[in-house]
């Protein structure tokens, strides 16, 4: 595995990859490092699926707002290298700040409609920083595909209508949430978790759960789901709830609330997310759920 620091020095080993390796394909998985079992699924299905790998280590000040954790984000390059060279990496690209963002950021790509629900409303500016600079790294490294977690599904979706909008030459592919023997999903951020608010940490995955058998239910509404999601999680007495959200999936649409399940077309997606503040340490998780009928 090489590592490249520089932008220079990824560009010119890229460039000699694809003079000896023509009509090779490039696998990337953008991270901001601390792995864990998550980003080794996405390095592994990449490698499975392209020639060269190419991962990305660089906690990007730019989606951090001004009272979040950029300062404490955990950082582990060299525990990242070991893994992420186990995992099937090729190029390890870990710029500095001073690399990606050598003078004040003037242009920056901003992604509407989509940003201003969710993590886009809780987290305001987040997704202009994560559209920056996921588009700097595809015209850096130049990928066939790019892999994201699912944990993430508003940030796949943004990605996926940043590209199409911009008609970047990049297939985007959203991977499977890893968890936790719990079901806790795999966050770089459980590391903050103190013992007691990682046992109800659990409550996330708990709620997801549950609701598929209230999904099942025809004469339930999602109105009345994301209720009931909200109250279970609140039996954790750690848990502050930052948003319970029922959207249509794929669109993330905030409609359809009070309709019956069974009044639905058969084969109408829901998507639960979750964010829920543990202390300080904020979390995510969510689920597709497909309405069946009556
Ligand atoms: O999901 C992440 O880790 C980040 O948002 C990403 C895509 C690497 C951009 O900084």
């Amino acid at each position: 595995m090489k590592r490249c620091n520089t932008i220079t020095e990824l560009r010119r080993t890229l460039r000699e990859w694809k003079q000896n390796h023509p009509g090779g394909s490039i696998g990337f998985v953008p991270t901001m490092g601390f792995l864990h079992e998550g980003h080794e699924s996405l390095i592994r299905r990449a490698a499975d699926e392209h020639q060269l790998i190419v991962v990305s280590i660089f906690v990007n000040p730019l989606q951090f707002g001004p009272n979040e954790d950029f300062e404490r984000y955990p950082r582990d390059p060299e525990r990242d290298a070991k893994l992420a060279e186990k995992a099937g990496t090729d190029i390890l690209f870990m710029p500095s700040v001073e690399e990606m963002y050598p003078r004040p950021v003037l242009t920056k790509v901003m992604i509407s409609g989509l940003t201003d629900k969710l993590c886009g409303a809780s987290r305001p500016g987040h997704f202009d920083g994560v559209g920056t600079v996921v588009s700097k790294l595809f015209h850096l490294v130049q990928p066939d595909a790019a892999y994201f977690g699912q944990k993430d599904a508003q940030q796949v979706a943004v990605i996926e209508r940043m590209v199409e909008d911009l008609n970047i030459p990049v297939k985007i592919v959203a991977c499977p949430i890893v968890r936790e023997p719990d079901g806790l999903a795999m966050s770089s951020r459980n590391v903050y978790l103190s013992p007691e608010e990682r046992t109800q940490a659990v409550a996330l995955y708990q709620s997801l759960q549950q609701a598929e058998q209230w999904f099942a239910d025809p004469d339930l509404t999602a109105g009345e789901i994301r209720q009931r999601m909200s109250e279970l999680i609140r039996r954790s007495p750690l848990a502050e709830i930052d948003y319970v959200e029922i959207l249509t999936f794929p669109d993330l649409e905030d409609s359809r609330q009070d309709i019956p399940l069974g009044d639905l077309p058969p084969g109408f997606r829901y998507i639960a997310a979750l964010a829920v503040k543990f202390g300080a340490t904020r979390l995510i998780d969510n689920r597709i759920y497909t309405v069946k009928g009556r």
